[in-house]
């Protein structure tokens, strides 16, 4: 029953994207398994470059089922912008499934995520404006509107109306916006159900008897551990489990059937949003990263924050989601470095502690304690295998193995399907 989990082991952004496409041929199934469109996975395929929000990276692999699964959140007019998109470029994407289970988000919660962070100020999250966090709560106060209610008009008319009861009082009497009325949303979630109807099935029943034919299900992750609601650094985090046990979760399927978790990490680290960040960068070195990475967000355009590979990360990442395999991504966009500082341990409060600080206030005392690596100056966007990597580069993956404490399965050396060097294979 071989399922294989695809997720980020930093703060999104990774290139998990990329990852799952790669692995994409040889696998059945991709299911999301939580998030939203506030996931921007990035696809190069030869000349022509996907960008990804809601839809499954397997979307793009002719032969696999690309599946939404329960724990996703889903604007279903950013669906259907997504899959017409794609249709005009000639993807075929019939071969989708949503799942029954999956939640909707309507207007009032992106209405609410965006008052919400204009109210909090300076202590806003930085989030994407999508509505995933209002959604999410709901989905646990257990007022959210899902798929399935899309189907029979009356019980979504009740739903709706649960759900308006109290937001309008806070849409109006808190934030001082118009109330919402349940007609206008109950139009807006009914214009697209008919189109919607034949993608919707019971997934996880589907998913199951696929595990018991022995096909090969992948479970690709939007944002990642440490943006994980209860493993990530909560509040600054997004509302979903981006970790291994999300998958089990939010796609339906038993612990037991995964057999691979293949973590991303990024040679160096980004960030989007608020929150800390302890190798961040603020000099020229940081602006280099960005402009030699194009850390640009893909949903947001937003700047990224970069800063040098932290190590307790790593290991934190590689514990919490029992990471078999680590694809380190990006490598090339370290060329041109004299040295390349790693953060091996944080200084938190006078303190040298190698693991995550339990608290967050310790994680935002956290200073990086720096080692520093010889750099290389060749292109490597070339390297196909290991021996074809200048030996300062092949040093620099070696210590990032060795101290992470996870082995190094492939390393991405450009955006491009083929720009990997793998050194074991990840399904077999
Ligand atoms: P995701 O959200 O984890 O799927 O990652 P994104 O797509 O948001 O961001 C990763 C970006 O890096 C995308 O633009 C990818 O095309 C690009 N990318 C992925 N792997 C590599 C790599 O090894 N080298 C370089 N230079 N770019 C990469
Ligand atoms: P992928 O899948 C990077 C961040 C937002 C914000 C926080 C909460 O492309 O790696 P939300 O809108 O989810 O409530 O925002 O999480 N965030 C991401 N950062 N990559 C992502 O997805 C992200 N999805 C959400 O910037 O800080
Ligand atoms: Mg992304």
């Amino acid at each position: 029953m071989p399922a294989i989990v695809v997720l980020g082991a930093q703060w999104g952004d990774e290139g998990k994207g990329k990852a799952t496409d790669l692995l994409g041929s040889r696998v059945d199934y991709v299911v999301k398994f939580n998030g939203g469109n506030n996931a921007g996975h990035t696809v190069v395929i030869g000349a022509e470059k996907y960008a990804l929000h809601l839809l499954p990276s397997g979307i793009l692999t002719a032969g696999v089922v690309p599946v939404i699964g329960n724990g996703v959140v889903i604007d279903l007019s950013v669906l259907f912008h997504e899959i017409d998109g794609l249709e005009e470029r000639g993807i075929d994407t019939s071969r989708l499934l949503v799942s029954a289970n999956a939640h909707v988000i309507a207007s009032y919660h992106r209405t609410l995520d965006k008052v919400t962070e204009r109210f909090l100020g300076s202590r806003k999250i930085g989030t994407t404006g999508r509505g995933i966090g209002p959604t999410y709560a709901d989905k646990m106060s257990r007022v959210g509107i899902r798929i399935q209610d899309l189907f029979d008009e009356k019980i979504l008319r009740q739903k709706v109306e649960g759900a308006l009861e109290q937001k309008n009082h806070l849409l109006v009497k808190v934030y001082n916006r118009r109330a919402i009325t349940v007609d206008e949303v109950v139009e807006e979630l009914l214009a697209h159900t008919e189109r919607l109807h034949p993608y919707v099935a019971d997934t996880t029943l589907l998913l199951g008897e696929a595990l018991e034919r022995d096909e090969v299900v992948l479970l690709e992750g939007g944002q990642a551990t440490l943006l994980d609601v209860d493993h990530g650094t909560y509040p600054f985090v997004t509302s979903s489990s981006a970790t291994a046990g999300g998958a089990c979760t939010g796609a339906g399927i038993p612990p037991r059937s995964i057999t691979r978790v293949i973590g991303i990490a990024k040679a160096y680290i980004t960030r989007v949003g608020e929150g800390p960040f302890p190798t961040e960068l603020f000099d020229e070195d940081g602006e280099q990263l960005r402009q030699v990475g194009h850390e640009f967000g893909t949903t947001t355009g937003r700047p990224r924050r970069c800063g040098w590979y932290d190590v307790p990360i790593a290991r934190y990442a590689g514990r919490v989601n029992g990471i078999t395999d680590l694809v380190l991504t990006k490598l090339d966009v370290l060329s041109g470095w004299e040295r390349i500082p790693v953060c091996v341990a944080y200084d938190v409060d006078g303190e040298r502690v190698t693991e995550l600080p339990m608290t967050q206030t310790g994680f935002h005392h956290a200073k990086p304690v720096y080692e520093y690596l010889p750099g290389w100056t060749e292109d490597i966007s070339g390297a196909r295998t290991l021996a074809d990597l200048p030996v300062q580069a092949r040093e620099y993956v070696d210590f990032l193995e060795q101290r992470s404490g996870v082995r190094i399965s492939a390393i991405g050396v450009g955006p491009e399907r083929d720009q990997t060097v793998v050194i074991h294979d990840l399904l077999t």
